[in-house]
C-alpha cells in the first residue's frame, strides 16, 4: 500500500491556529486523514479549512469521524432533516427564525456542563456578515494549554488534583439578564436532562497528554473541597488569567470555510458586532469525545496514539 499523504497545514502567527488548503471535506476522509487531523486539532487548537462546498449531510459526515455527534435535548435550531446539525443564524424566512442568532456570545467551552465533554466543533459558515468590505462576526479563541503552563506555581500546586463543577444553567442565565434577550427560563425537563458535571481543574488532553486548564468563565461555577469564598476568589482570578491579549485568537470568517476547532485545549467567544440586517448562516456540529473518554467522562481518559494501540 502507498504511504498516506501526510497533510500540510500553515500555522498562523498566534498561539492558535492553521489553515489547510486542498482539502476536500466532502470526499469521506481516511483513517489516517481523520488521525493526522486530529492530532494537528490538538497541536494548533483551531484549523481552518477554506473553500469549501458541503451540504448539510457532507458535513455531518465528515464531523462524525471524529467521535458521536450531539443532539441538542432543547430540538433548537436543527438543519432540516439533521438533528445533529444546529443552524447558528440571525436570518430569518416566511417569519421563521432560522437558527440560533446568540449562540457562544460569551467566552465558554462548550459542553463542559456534561460528563462526556466535547473534542470539537466543526462550523460551515456559508453566509458572513459584511461591512465596508470587512467581515463581521469573528469566533475568538483562547489558548488553554498556554494558560495553564502559564498559571503561578504556587496555584498550581495548588489546584493539583482538584475538581470544578459546571452548570448549563450558569451560561444560559447569564444570556438571559442581557437586555432584550428573549431566551425562555429552562424547562424543567431539560434542567433534568443537564445536570452539572464534575471535571479536573487541570485537564490532561488526550491527544497532546499535556495538562491544560479546564475552566471556562461560561460553565465553571465551584472549585470542590474548598470554601465558596476561596473557589470564588480563584475562579475569578483564572478567569481574568486566561483572558490576557497573549492567548487570544481571532478568526475573521471567509465564506464557505469550515472552522473546526479543539473544544478542550481552547475556550471560545462568538463576537456579535452584527446588525440584524448583516446577515450571517452557519451550520455547526458539536463532536463529542467519545474516542477518548468512557460513559465515565474525564475521570477514564483513553489517551489516543495514532500510530498504535490506544491507552
Ligand atoms: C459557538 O459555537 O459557540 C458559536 C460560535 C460562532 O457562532 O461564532
Amino acid at each position: 500500500m502507498p504511504p498516506a499523504e501526510v497533510i500540510q497545514a500553515t500555522p498562523t502567527q498566534y498561539l492558535l491556529g492553521a489553515h489547510i488548503e486542498n482539502l476536500d471535506l466532502s470526499v469521506p476522509l481516511s483513517e489516517s486523514q481523520t488521525d493526522q487531523l486530529t492530532v494537528l486539532l490538538g497541536l494548533y487548537g483551531v484549523l481552518e479549512f477554506p473553500n469549501q462546498s458541503l451540504t448539510t449531510l457532507q458535513l455531518k459526515t465528515f464531523s462524525a469521524r471524529f467521535g458521536k455527534l450531539y443532539i441538542s435535548p432543547g430540538g433548537r435550531a436543527q438543519a432540516q432533516g439533521f438533528a445533529e446539525v444546529m443552524v447558528l443564524s440571525n436570518m430569518v424566512k416566511d417569519g421563521q427564525a432560522l437558527g440560533l442568532k446568540d449562540a457562544g456570545q460569551s467566552w465558554h467551552t462548550d459542553m463542559s456542563y456534561s460528563r462526556m465533554i466535547a473534542l470539537a466543533n466543526v462550523l460551515y459558515g456559508t453566509v458572513i456578515p459584511q461591512r465596508a468590505g470587512k467581515s463581521l462576526g469573528d469566533t475568538q479563541f483562547r489558548n488553554m494549554h498556554a494558560a495553564y503552563e502559564d498559571l503561578p506555581a504556587e496555584l498550581k500546586s495548588r489546584l493539583e488534583g482538584k475538581t470544578v463543577t459546571h452548570d448549563f444553567n450558569k451560561f444560559w442565565e447569564m444570556m438571559r439578564s442581557r437586555p432584550g434577550n428573549i431566551r425562555p427560563a429552562l424547562s424543567q425537563a431539560e434542567q433534568n436532562s443537564r445536570t452539572p458535571a464534575i471535571h479536573p481543574a487541570f485537564l490532561t488532553h488526550p491527544v497532546t497528554r499535556k495538562k491544560v486548564l479546564y475552566v471556562n468563565p461560561g460553565y465553571a461555577i465551584r472549585i470542590n473541597d474548598m470554601s465558596e469564598s476561596e473557589s470564588q476568589e480563584i475562579l475569578e482570578y483564572l478567569f481574568d488569567f486566561q483572558l490576557q491579549p497573549k492567548y487570544l485568537y481571532s478568526y475573521q470568517w471567509k465564506k464557505n470555510s469550515v472552522l473546526m476547532w479543539d473544544n478542550i485545549g481552547t475556550t471560545h467567544n462568538a463576537v456579535a458586532d452584527y446588525g440584524p440586517q448583516e446577515h450571517r448562516y452557519i451550520e455547526r456540529c458539536q463532536v463529542m469525545a467519545t474516542r477518548f473518554y468512557d460513559e465515565a467522562g474525564t475521570m477514564h481518559p483513553i489517551f489516543f496514539n495514532p500510530t498504535g494501540e490506544s491507552t
